[in-house]
């Protein structure tokens, strides 16, 4: 009787960490969506036009010798964030008082749309 119910129970707890597992990948599948959603892009693409474009180069293009190429940046969106709201090396400036998390997401949006392997 107990090792049925045991056997139940794990029955249970596999169904429950698949529907889990499922929600998760949805979850992540519409995150992705979201950032390149093209008016997202379109509001970062501005965003970025304004406050990056004179030190990370204009549409991002620049050799990356001094200022790095924001188009290789790694796909880790919260390093992005804290580096953006922050800054680093006192050389790239913090912009955490400029800049709202909607406009951070914009820029985001952008960066990923325009990422090179
Ligand atoms: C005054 C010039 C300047 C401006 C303006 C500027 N940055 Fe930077 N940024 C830098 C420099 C220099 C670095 C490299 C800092 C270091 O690591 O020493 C950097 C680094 C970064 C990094 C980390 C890159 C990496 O490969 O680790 C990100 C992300 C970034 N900038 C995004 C932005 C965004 C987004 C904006 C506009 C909101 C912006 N930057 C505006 C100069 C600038």
């Amino acid at each position: 009787m107990t090792e049925r119910r045991a056997s139940w129970a794990a029955a249970v707890f596999a169904a429950v960490t698949l529907v889990l597992i499922a929600l998760l990948a949805t979850e992540r599948a519409t995150a992705q969506n979201a950032d390149a959603d093209p008016a997202r892009i379109d509001q970062g693409k501005h965003t970025y036009a304004e406050n990056c474009s004179h030190c990370h180069g204009f549409n991002m293009v620049n050799s990356g010798a001094v200022v790095p190429d924001l188009r290789r940046f790694s796909g880790d969106k919260a390093l992005f964030f804290t580096t953006v709201k922050n800054g680093r090396n006192n050389r790239m400036p913090p912009w955490g008082d400029l800049l709202s998390d909607d406009q951070i997401e914009g820029l985001w949006a952008y960066i990923s749309s325009q990422r090179k392997p």
